[in-house]
């Protein structure tokens, strides 16, 4: 995430947002409104106010992110967003606690660094939930302890989920995007305690509705950019 250090939240440090580059308005462009790309004549936009896979890219200086002078440079390359963005939410968006019950609902990349994270936070139970089960070797590799496809059952998801922990998960992660994933993820957290985090991103017109009670009954909902991450020079 960009970070202009001045801003309201950039001096905040419980969030990498910044008021320079609000994320969620996808306009994709940098400071100064451009964008140097181009195809076929047609303007091709920044993708995350960087677009750093392509071999050469011009970003806002807010952008650049100065590596250690010691870094060796064999090794320094860039990785994808998912990773830390999945480790992230876990670690530092949850605060996942050691002993503690886990739900990752989506396992692409950004699932299975979400189980990673909970497995190095100390989760003694992590669940796995996918459509596809063709994911749940991975998740395994990375950690899981149980697996679930929604598939298999012919009951809401968060019903089983809260009958296979004794009232609910300690913390669930929506990893897919899917708002009615969102809803589950929140309805499987135990009442009083429960945390859910959004990590997928919804469909810009989406919206996502549930029973205030699941709040009022002291769930906590919340989610993050990029797992809340802040990288410094
Ligand atoms: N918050 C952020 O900063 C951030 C950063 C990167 C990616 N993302 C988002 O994270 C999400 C996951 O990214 P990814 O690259 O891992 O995606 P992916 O497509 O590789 O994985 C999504 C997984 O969800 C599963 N799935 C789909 N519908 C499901 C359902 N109803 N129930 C259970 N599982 C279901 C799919 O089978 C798949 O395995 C995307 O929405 C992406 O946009 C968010
Ligand atoms: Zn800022």
């Amino acid at each position: 995430m960009p970070q202009c250090r001045k801003c309201k939240c950039c001096l905040n440090p419980d969030t990498n947002l910044c008021y320079r580059k609000e994320f969620g308005k996808y306009n994709e462009v940098l400071a100064d409104n451009t964008t140097r790309f181009t195809c076929k004549g047609k303007p091709v936009h920044n993708f995350s106010n960087t677009s750093t896979f392509t071999e050469y890219t011009v970003v806002d200086e807010i952008s650049v992110v100065k590596i250690k002078q010691n870094a060796p440079l064999d090794k320094v390359c860039l990785i994808g967003c998912g990773f830390a963005t999945g480790y992230g939410s876990a670690v530092k968006i949850a605060k996942v606690k050691p002993g503690s019950t886990c739900a990752v609902f989506g396992l692409g990349g950004v699932g299975l660094s979400v189980i990673i994270g909970c497995k190095v936070a100390g989760a003694s139970r992590i669940i796995a939930i996918d459509i596809n089960s063709d994911k749940f070797a991975k998740a395994k590799e990375f950690g899981a302890t149980d697996f679930i496809n929604p598939k298999d059952y012919d009951r809401p998801i968060d019903e089983v989920l809260t009958e296979m922990t004794e009232d609910g998960v300690d913390y669930a992660f929506e990893v897919t995007g899917n708002t009615g994933v969102m809803t589950s993820a929140l309805k499987s957290t135990h009442f009083g305690y429960g945390k859910t985090v959004i990590v997928g991103v919804p469909l810009s017109s989406a919206t996502m509705t549930f029973d205030p009670m699941l709040i009022l009954t002291g769930r906590v909902l919340t989610g993050g950019a990029f797992g809340g991450i802040i990288f410094s020079s």
